[in-house]
């Protein structure tokens, strides 16, 4: 990590953003027809009141692609100035090949190299950091990542108690290798920090996969058993990227948190002592998108002229394994 040392150094820096949704939306009201739920409830409990969720001729590849599109125009890039993709994602197409794969073939790519990143909800976390290794490393100049899911189709829609929580989507960014100084006041990656425990892996986890059921399985979760360690694992990670750069939370511009529940964004961020006004919320709007969760949020934000170059952003997720995470960067 470069954590702020002060040496000539090559930095990640977004280069462009993006983000695709499904056409059919699903609002509470909707919800209710499906499962003895309320708007009331999931409001109250979770901040949302409304997903998309993918129709059949939407795949987490097809949106994962229009998001791709959508960053390389953002960034007056095409798909050339790519050299490799890698996709947080949760929710493939297929066992195999990658979803990244099936999307640089999507692009019309066929130099430059792909690869998937399945972290569940900290997965975009996981691939900005994994991304960031690779630009410094030498082995990528410009890097498309992309988190991308269709969380609707691994939902048992009998079970109130998680199907209400989930939609699907996907968002992107292109980071590229830029010289930088060394210093916090780099534009680009500026320190991230990754943590996983599988002794959790009963709290959050599909009961199905190639090589147990032979099946693709359904989403169980243990909510309030995972709510019960999220605020502390968010900002434990969260408090290590300020420590190893020495930030704090003033210095903040905008918390972009992972979109599973109102509450445990404004717990962690309360905790942290950071300004309500700076956190950037789209649960209300799009569900828990897991791996698509930050980089739509960073979409809408930046999008809407929010998130400006130079700002100090920070992305964090906690989820399935567990894994969880924070990046600090500056846009
Ligand atoms: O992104 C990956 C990480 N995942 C998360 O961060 C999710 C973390 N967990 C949560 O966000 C929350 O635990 C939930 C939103 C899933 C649930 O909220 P909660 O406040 O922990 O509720 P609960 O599970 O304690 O359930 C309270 C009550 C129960 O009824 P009883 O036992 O008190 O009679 C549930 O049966 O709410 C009931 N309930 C519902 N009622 C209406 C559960 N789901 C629903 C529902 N509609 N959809």
């Amino acid at each position: 990590m470069s954590d702020g040392v002060q040496s000539k150094m090559i930095r990640s820096v977004v280069r462009g953003f993006g983000a695709a949704l499904p056409k059919r939306v699903i609002t509470n009201r909707d919800m209710e027809a499906i499962v003895d739920t309320s708007d009331e409830w999931i409001v109250q409990r979770t901040g949302i009141r409304q997903r998309y969720v993918a129709g059949d001729d939407e795949t987490t590849a097809s949106l994962g692609e229009a998001a791709a599109r959508a960053a390389l125009a953002n960034g007056g890039l095409t798909p050339a100035d790519i050299d490799l993709i890698i996709c947080a994602t949760s929710t493939p197409d297929n066992t195999f090949p990658a979803t990244s794969v099936n999307i640089q073939n999507r692009l019309g790519m066929s130099h430059g190299f792909a690869f998937d990143v399945q972290a569940v909800c900290t997965g975009f976390v996981y691939a900005v950091t994994t991304a960031d290794a690779y630009i410094r490393g030498g082995l990528a100049k410009r890097v498309l990542v992309i988190g991308a899911e269709t969380f609707s189709r691994i939902l048992d829609w009998n079970d109130r108690t998680t199907c209400v929580l989930f939609g699907d989507g996907a968002g992107a960014i292109i980071i590229e290798a830029t010289e930088g100084e060394g210093t916090v006041a780099d534009r680009g990656v500026l320190t991230a920090h990754l943590r996983s425990d599988g002794s959790h892996k009963e709290k959050l986890y599909v009961d199905g996969g190639p090589s147990t059921t032979g099946t693709v399985g359904k989403l169980r979760m243990e909510g309030r058993e995972v709510f019960k360690y999220a605020v502390g694992m968010i900002t434990d990670v969260i408090q290590a990227a300020f420590d190893s750069t020495g930030t704090t939370a003033d210095d903040l511009d905008w918390l972009v948190p992972h979109q599973a529940n109102r509450r445990i964004i404004d717990g962690s961020a309360k905790k942290l002592n950071i300004d309500a006004a700076k956190v950037v919320i789209t649960v209300d709007l799009h569900g828990n998108t897991s791996a698509a969760s930050i980089p739509l949020a960073l979409a809408t934000a930046a999008g809407d002229g929010r998130i400006k170059k130079g700002d100090l952003v920070m992305l964090e997720a906690m989820g399935g394994g567990f894994t969880w995470g924070a990046v600090l960067l500056r846009w």
